[in-house]
């Protein structure tokens, strides 16, 4: 059973977003075809990243197999409760340098495997399944059990079924839209970047009190630094704004 629901404007949602959640129970009497596998990994490979620099492994096992059996010793008590009934467990590999130096692989490594991750979860939601990201494993011991490299680091775990039994969830509560968005107020004011076009700019805020560390009445500005030439992949060069600390790429300025 589902105990939590969330209550918002349906219309405006997809449903993946409506029925997504962590579930911290799964059936076990739930098997997933090999094509279901293989369709999860396929959408986690289908995922952006920065450069194309896919910069993501995963370590899987069904229920039942030896894979499954090793990952699940090394859980910690709280995963440990849940994650094994799970028809498939998935150890999420970032490569964190390039092999054999010193070298940061990508900065966006973190973020790129969090995308495939969401990949392979939407995926999952398609196929009627639910999945439970987690951290609470031994990352290091994980890491001998599979003999990996060195620039390769285990960065979560992810547990994929259907739910069952005790499928509550975790903690489902989430900061109002209000906080998580960073809105800039005044950019028609002189703060204003002219040459920025108007559906780049920052939303007008629609706060009705006062962002976070502000008073009310102080006036908020637009942190507007001078503008870089960036070179991007693709060998695209593009004029790149940046408003309130948020990188914006405004087209335009082609290559010379
Ligand atoms: C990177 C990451 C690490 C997480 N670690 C754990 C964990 O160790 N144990 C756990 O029960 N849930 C873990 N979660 C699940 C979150 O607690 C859960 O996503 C959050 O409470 C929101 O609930 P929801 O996914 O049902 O919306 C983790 C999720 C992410 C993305």
């Amino acid at each position: 059973m589902v105990a939590f629901r969330v209550t918002v404007h349906a219309t405006a949602l997809h449903p993946f977003v409506l029925e997504r959640y962590s579930p911290t129970g799964f059936r076990r009497d739930h098997t997933l075809s090999s094509a279901e596998v293989h369709s999860l990994f396929e959408a986690a490979r289908r995922a952006p990243s920065a450069g194309n620099s896919q910069p993501w492994r995963f370590i899987a096992g069904m229920r039942g197999d030896a894979v499954h059996r090793r990952l699940t010793g090394f859980l910690a008590r709280s995963s440990a409760a849940w994650a094994p009934d799970a028809s498939l467990l998935v150890a999420n590999l970032v490569q964190r340098r390039v092999e054999d130096t010193d070298f940061e692989y990508s900065e966006f490594a973190d973020y790129d495997l969090g995308q495939a991750v969401a990949h392979l979860t939407f995926q999952a939601n398609a196929l009627g399944l639910q999945v439970h990201q987690f951290r609470a494993f031994d990352r290091d011991g994980l890491h001998q059990e599979f003999a990996l490299p060195d620039h390769w680091e285990i960065a979560t775990m992810a547990a994929v079924g259907r739910p069952g039994g005790d499928a509550t969830g975790t903690d489902r509560r989430r900061k109002p839209l209000d906080d998580v968005m960073w809105t800039v107020a005044n950019i028609g004011s002189q703060h204003a970047d002219p040459e920025l076009p108007k559906s780049d700019r920052a939303m007008p805020s629609r706060r009705s009190r006062s962002p976070r560390g502000r008073a009310p009445g102080d006036q908020i500005r637009p942190v507007l630094v001078p503008r870089i030439e960036a070179t991007i992949p693709f060998g695209t060069v593009r004029r790149v704004g940046v408003v309130a600390g948020r990188p914006r790429v405004v087209p335009g300025s082609p290559a010379p």
